[in-house]
């Protein structure tokens, strides 16, 4: 989907029917640009694979922009929240409190009172401590809580250790073994009420076998759980489908759906799912402009204005992404550059040796960035965090304006007579 959404005319990059080099000449760089069909179409693919089997629930976290959570929650979405703060933007985006399901190792106190009133789906509980407190609060408050505990399946994902969750040693989830006693303890508590069975296993999978296997350790404890008489509605298998970003052949939405589902066949179980990246980082690009070519001794560097502050998975798992001038120049021969941003850090760098045909003033698309892109900038360096913008056929819309130096010091004060 999102190779028609961006594609390529007489040797320029386009989003939808909207030329990238008017996007970058109107918003300035550096730039997020997403296209609407795109994150729409990956969207309906889930959607469709899934049918009436369940309810997919977008991962915020992934890219919690007001517009794009809007869109989703006009199409009916569910949402995988991480925070009090993503609970906040679901509802300001409208989205419906009932299909929020609220995941996270360290949900603090006054986030779980916000989300039990304002009615949220379900609570993925990660510890017995944290079941405490959630029936603790629940009792106070004069509610029951929706709960799913999020266990811990013990398979290994085969993915960059940094986003690995469902092995045994991981901070996340319950162990298996335990999961059981825990069970019977929520169900007999007045405060809680038992939903369902939650597991995430991991994030960027380029196989859907270990979603499987995940799947069918789940169907195991399901049947236990039924077997002791406690009713389970819901199974939630988490996110965690990979994407392209570079040379990567990521399986489908509909095979990850169809590696989960088997398990449960005929159990009546309906079925969540929480993808984040699948749906929308294929559907963004990150616009930076070349400032500088520098040599220095071997190496030439192409000096840009996106820093990892703006975009930081290069620095933080050493990802890799396809980059490529948004207008390619007549007969300009390849050269072996390194792309580096102007942060101060060593790991301020987006590719090495990556062949590239650019002169300084030149803009670059990173490809697949619309997930954790945005979502993980920062403000280091005192670098205003950059826009972001929606491409809907011919039309582009700002959907997130450029910080300004005053953003940067925002709510800061000097002291007093200082
Ligand atoms: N559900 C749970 C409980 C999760 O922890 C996550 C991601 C998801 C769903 C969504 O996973 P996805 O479908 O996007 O793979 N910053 C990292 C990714 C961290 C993922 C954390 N959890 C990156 O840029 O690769």
């Amino acid at each position: 989907m999102s190779d028609s959404a961006f594609h390529r005319r007489s040797g320029r990059l386009f989003a939808e029917e909207v030329a990238l080099e008017e996007v970058a000449a109107r918003y300035g760089t550096p730039c997020y640009v997403y296209s609407r069909a795109a994150i729409e179409g990956r969207w309906s693919r889930y959607c469709e694979a899934l049918g009436d089997r369940g309810q997919v629930c977008y991962a915020v976290k992934a890219n919690g922009n007001l517009a794009l959570l809007g869109l989703l929650a006009q199409a009916g979405a569910g949402f995988d929240i991480v925070s009090g703060g993503e609970l906040a933007r679901v509802l300001r985006a409208g989205g419906d409190a009932g299909r929020v399901v609220f995941s996270g190792v360290g949900k603090g106190s006054r986030e779980i009172r916000r989300a039990l009133l304002a009615g949220i789906r379900c609570f993925n509980v990660e510890s017995g401590a944290e079941l405490e407190r959630i029936a603790a609060i629940a009792a106070e408050t004069g509610t029951r809580a929706p709960i799913a505990l999020r266990v811990n399946p013990d398979v290994n994902p085969e993915t960059h250790p940094y986003i690995a969750t469902g092995l045994a040693e991981s901070k996340f989830g319950i162990p298996l073994e335990e999961a059981t006693a825990l069970y019977r303890q929520a169900a007999d508590h007045p405060s809680l009420d038992v939903r369902g069975i939650a597991c995430h296993i991991g994030s960027q999978l380029l196989n859907v076998a270990p979603l499987r296997e995940a799947a069918e350790r789940v169907r195991e404890l399901l049947d236990t759980l039924q077997a002791l008489d406690i009713p389970i509605e819901h199974v939630d298998m988490g996110g965690g489908l990979g994407v392209r970003y570079r040379d990567e052949s990521p399986p489908d939405p509909a095979d990850h759906v169809e590696a989960i589902l088997p398990p449960f066949t005929e159990t009546g179980v309906e079925i969540l799912i929480e993808p984040g990246r699948a749906i929308v980082a294929e559907a963004g690009v990150l616009l930076t402009r070349v400032e500088y070519l520098k040599e220095n001794g071997a190496r030439t560097f192409a000096i840009v204005d996106a820093g990892m502050n703006d975009y930081l998975r290069p620095a933080l798992y050493d990802a890799e992404h396809t980059l490529e001038p948004i207008n390619t120049g007549a007969g300009r021969p390849l050269r072996p550059l390194d792309v580096v941003g102007p942060v101060c850090e060593s790991a301020d760098r987006f590719a090495t040796g990556y062949p590239l045909s650019v002169e300084a003033g030149d803009v670059l698309a990173v490809r697949s960035a619309g997930a954790y892109g945005s979502a993980m900038s920062s403000q280091y360096n005192a670098r205003p965090r950059p826009p972001e913008v929606l491409v809907d056929g011919g039309q582009t819309h700002l959907i997130r304006e450029r910080e300004t130096v005053d953003d940067l010091m925002r709510g800061e004060s000097l002291l007093p007579g200082g």
